[in-house]
């Protein structure tokens, strides 16, 4: 029998990653060989005695999973950047260490934020719509006017390197100035981009385009709810790329479906996939994306190689490439 560590795999990841795993000869591994996720009472059996787990966002790493994978279990990688999936409490008692994906998914998210952002303001979505179904008619002077970047003033709710990064694509656009928001003002970043550090109110009053970077966590759940909303111009256009949950969804909807704010485009939503019934997909005024901001074939081989070596690294007892501080 294999005295090597024991890993479980729990999705299929792109080829990069799974290369690296086969031909380190470091470890045994499983991997639950589907696109889609593993039911929990598999996993929860599948982690049983494992050294190792390389998961993704879908998958709940909490006291139950962790007490079912038992005390051999010293290492967990995430092929995310985001790491709201994972009881970071539960992980530190037991001296588990996480691997994360930042960085090499940063110019992906970026490049699908400003493509979101452009599909809202200018309206994309809608104008394809009326083009297939005979809704063109002749030009008209007002019809499927949108908001335009140049001379506005573009938010970021979170500034770290996406929000860098998003900045960075918009200023070419012509944008008059970016304002941020943060639990506290991060200059290094901030000179990059030349943002203003503002409190959360005066971001929500001057911003023409606000879009969310934050990660989500305790602080962060429902911070994008009808108080802010409320404050917003009416001309605002609101993009998340981040995670759903920082948003309050029926306060958007109230939002939206009452002018309080010009539109929105979503990446991510709670729950994903988002019911194809849900409210917000009746409104012309909301774009919605199923959580595609990394999805290119570069960013996600990227992840799953960068999860791979993390995990391999943190079972080797060595320092990971990103390893995220506990
Ligand atoms: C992440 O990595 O957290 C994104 O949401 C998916 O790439």
């Amino acid at each position: 029998m294999s005295m090597l560590p024991k890993v479980f795999v729990t999705r299929r990841v792109p080829p990069d990653g799974l290369d690296i795993l086969r031909k380190s000869g470091q470890v045994q591994f499983e991997m639950w060989d589907s696109d889609d996720p593993v039911p929990r009472m598999e996993l929860l059996k599948k982690v049983k005695g494992c050294d190792g787990i390389l998961c993704v966002l879908t998958e709940k790493i909490d006291a139950q999973l962790l007490e079912a994978a038992g005390p051999n279990l010293k290492v967990v990688s995430t092929m995310s950047v985001g790491f709201d999936h994972l009881s970071l409490d539960e992980l530190k008692k037991r001296e588990i260490r996480v691997g994360y994906t930042p960085d090499v998914l940063t110019d992906c998210v970026a490049e699908l934020t400003v493509a979101l952002l452009l599909a809202t303001s200018r309206r994309l979505i809608e104008a394809t719509h009326e083009a297939k179904t005979g809704g063109w008619g002749t030009w008209r002077t007002l019809w499927l006017c949108g908001h335009e970047l140049a001379n506005s003033t573009v938010g970021i709710l979170g500034l770290g390197r996406i929000g860098v990064a998003i900045a960075e694509r918009l200023k070419p656009f012509k944008v008059k100035k970016f304002i941020y928001t943060d639990v506290t003002p991060r200059p290094e970043l901030a000179n990059m981009i030349e943002a203003e550090y503002v409190s959360l109110d005066k971001l929500a009053e001057q911003s023409d385009f606000l879009a969310v970077c934050c990660a989500l966590t305790p602080e962060t759940h429902g911070i994008c709810n009808f108080n802010l909303f409320s404050k917003m111009k009416k001309n605002a256009i609101f993009i998340n790329t981040s995670r759903g949950g920082v948003v309050n969804q029926e306060d958007l909807y109230e939002a939206l479906s009452t002018g309080l704010i010009a539109g929105a485009g979503l990446d991510v939503t709670t729950p994903e996939p988002l019911p194809t019934h849900h409210p917000l997909y009746t409104l012309k005024n909301c774009v919605i994306l199923p959580h595609i901001a990394s999805a290119s074939y570069t960013t996600r081989n990227a992840m799953s190689a960068l999860a791979a070596n993390n995990l391999l690294a943190g079972l080797r007892g060595e320092p990971m490439p990103k390893e995220l501080k506990l």
